[in-house]
């Protein structure tokens, strides 16, 4: 049989595949959130952030939200990391002001009490929103499917909550790194398996966000950080041989290169604090896709300092797989005008091309 490759139509996949353009993708992480009136209403509607999260309808609504808005190149599902800890069985609260609270795990032995049986009934309203999304778009948008990386999600369930340099999960690694292990490996079957049904619910992307990547020593970022990202990476390529996968391993800095090597992403996000040409010197040269790096606080300040950071990011990236997006999410009091300031700044680049 002759077949004929079928050729990739949406922006930002074929960035994905390698193939460098005029004008970058653009998408920004946490672009459906507070800064949007309307993504308040929905939420006002839903009741709580969670019950917006397994809400498929609105859940669904508020990921297109950002899209009508300013028709950005990739969707990426609303929900949130901390929903693998919750259907693992951790009890989850998320309070106005203060962010996720989890019932919090301090001993080895609470671990048995997280049980992977009945995951995918307790993730069913994600996947449900995965395909009305899906079935949504533009047919030029792409989807993101997402996770936290392994390392990140346990910072949570250890420390019951954000902040404080996840020092209790620091304290597990140099302590009891075989009860992390153990842990880990629970997060790397249970990322498996939500994100392999995010894709065959039409997830055509996954994006791994490893937000405390940067507070690890190095062996103890080989263990907790990379050797987790590498399984899933491998084992979600196995199963879907097309998908492409983002880690965004935030402050990891110097380790970023290898961090690409070993993990085999398709893609890596860039923190804000990350110097353009340490990217290009390094990243480039492995083929790997570079995304970011705006500093979302500069978005936020908006105006012609904003402009002048997006024309330098536009000129260092300029003919190459480069996605346009932020070092950072959204920052909530950002003013909506400033993202269609952003979204004018680059269509003008395809302009002048
Ligand atoms: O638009 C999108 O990017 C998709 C939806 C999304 C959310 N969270 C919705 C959300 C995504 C991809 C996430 C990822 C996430 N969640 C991360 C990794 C990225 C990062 O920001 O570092 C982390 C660490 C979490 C855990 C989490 N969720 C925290 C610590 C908080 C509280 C802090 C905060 O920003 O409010 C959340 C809440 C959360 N997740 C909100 C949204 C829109 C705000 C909740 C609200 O509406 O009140």
């Amino acid at each position: 049989m002759n077949v004929t490759p079928r050729p990739i139509l949406k922006p930002f996949l074929r960035t994905l595949a390698g193939e460098a353009s005029e004008r970058p993708p653009v998408w920004l992480m946490r672009q459906a959130g507070r800064y949007l009136p309307e993504y308040r209403a929905t939420r006002a509607e839903a009741g709580s952030f969670l019950d917006l999260c397994y809400n498929p309808a609105l859940a669904a609504e508020v990921t297109l939200q950002p899209i009508r808005r300013y028709g950005f190149d990739a969707a990426i599902l609303f929900a949130d990391i901390l929903l693998i800890p919750h259907a693992l069985g951790q009890e989850l609260a998320f309070r106005e002001g203060e962010g996720p609270v989890l019932g919090a795990i301090r001993t080895e032995g609470e671990l048995v009490k997280l049980r992977l049986e009945g995951l995918h009934q307790r993730l069913a309203p994600v996947y449900e929103a995965v395909s009305r999304i899906k079935a949504a778009l533009p047919a030029e948008t792409a989807l993101i499917g997402f996770a936290g990386a392994p390392w990140t999600v346990a910072t949570y369930m250890l420390e019951g909550r954000g902040g404080n340099e996840q020092a209790a999960a620091k304290t597990w690694a140099f302590g009891n790194p075989a009860g992390l292990d153990r842990l880990i490996s629970l997060l790397v079957e249970a990322t498996c398996a939500y994100l392999d049904q995010q894709v065959r619910a039409g997830a055509e992307v996954v994006q791994l966000f490893d937000t405390w990547a940067g507070v690890l020593p190095d062996e103890q970022f080989q263990r907790y950080c990379v050797l987790p990202v590498k399984m899933i990476v491998n084992r979600l390529k196995a199963l879907h041989p097309d998908l492409k996968i983002i880690a965004f391993p935030r402050g990891a800095g110097l380790h970023l290169d290898g961090y690409a090597a070993a993990t085999g992403v398709d893609a890596l996000g860039l923190d804000y604090t990350m110097p353009l040409a340490w990217a290009r010197d390094h990243l480039w040269s492995r083929g790997i896709t570079v995304q970011g790096n705006l500093d979302p606080r500069l978005l936020l300040v908006g105006g012609p300092q904003m402009a002048q950071a997006v024309q330098r990011l536009l000129r260092h990236f300029a003919g190459r797989n480069y996605i346009f997006n932020l070092g950072h999410g959204i920052l909530p009091e950002t003013p909506p005008q400033h993202v269609e300031q952003l979204m004018q700044l680059l269509r003008g680049a395809t302009r002048m091309a």
